[in-house]
């Protein structure tokens, strides 16, 4: 059994997007760094088998995001850390993208970790050295075809992410993570042939491979702990040496 001291012990965080790929990676780690954990989603049956209070939320909806966080603040007794993960992929051309999955991918990936973080900065303003990760995403910084609403989803996350830290600075850091393709159902749904998708890989990426969810998730306690004290306003690619390569 290990010695070591948790990175996160005593630490009450709130993940989104917790129940499924790097949202549960990054609860499981979390847990086993010592965090008391409050899993927001909106698959709440997901969330069976983690460790931390199960929310129930639409992060793209202000009331239940408003009902979630009063709920997660109230389990944990106050909120010190908060890491954005919720959000869904849709991959579309841009004469097929309508109006309304336009609408929906902005509601939930950039409405989301705005409704969300508001409701959680008072909680936040009350903690020691409070924390704020949002997901980004590599294609933001090395765009993709067919991803309009998702690219300016993530585009819109990475500037927000600065945003918050001039002006939640010096009580509040705030980074944003961007990763690769990432071992999950949202890339499984998006290249379902495994070979093709190794192929893909090898082509794109320096490192020949997508990542797994807990090398995100590794990335993600990194700028939650004290390790990143000095850091705020950054971005962290995760991405295999995607977008230089
Ligand atoms: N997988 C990748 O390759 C990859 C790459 C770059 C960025 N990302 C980003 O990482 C994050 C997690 O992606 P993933 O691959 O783990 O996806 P995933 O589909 O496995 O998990 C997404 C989670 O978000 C939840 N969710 C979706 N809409 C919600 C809503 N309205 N309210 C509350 N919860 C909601 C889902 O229920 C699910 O549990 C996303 O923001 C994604 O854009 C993923």
């Amino acid at each position: 059994m290990s010695t070591r001291e948790g990175k996160l012990v005593g630490r009450r965080i709130v993940i989104t997007g917790a129940a499924s790929g790097i949202g549960r990676a990054t609860a499981e780690l979390f847990a086993e760094e010592g965090a008391s954990l409050a899993l927001l989603d909106r698959n709440e049956a997901g969330l069976a088998g983690l460790q931390g209070t199960p929310v129930a939320v639409d992060v793209s909806n202000e009331v239940s995001v408003e009902t979630a966080i009063d709920r997660a603040a109230t389990a944990l007794g106050g909120i010190e850390g908060l890491v954005n993960i919720a959000g869904i992929f849709p991959v579309a051309k841009l004469a097929e993208t309508s109006l309304e999955l336009w609408n929906e991918t902005l509601a939930v990936n950039l409405t989301g970790p705005f409704l969300v973080t508001r409701a959680a900065l008072r909680h936040l303003m009350k903690a020691d050295e409070p924390t704020i990760v949002n997901l980004g995403s590599a294609s933001a910084i090395v765009p993709y075809p067919e991803l309009s609403a998702y690219g300016a989803t993530k585009g819109g996350l990475a500037v927000l992410s600065k945003v918050w830290a001039a002006e939640l600075g010096p009580k509040i850091r705030v980074n944003v993570v961007c990763p690769g393709m990432t071992r999950t159902r949202m890339v499984s749904d998006w290249h379902p042939d495994p070979a093709a998708l190794a192929e893909r890989a090898k082509q794109l990426y320096a490192l020949q491979r997508i990542a797994e969810p807990v090398e995100v998730a590794k990335a993600i306690l990194f700028l939650t702990s004290s390790d990143s004290s000095f850091i705020t306003g950054s971005t962290l690619l995760v991405d295999g040496g995607r977008t230089f390569h």
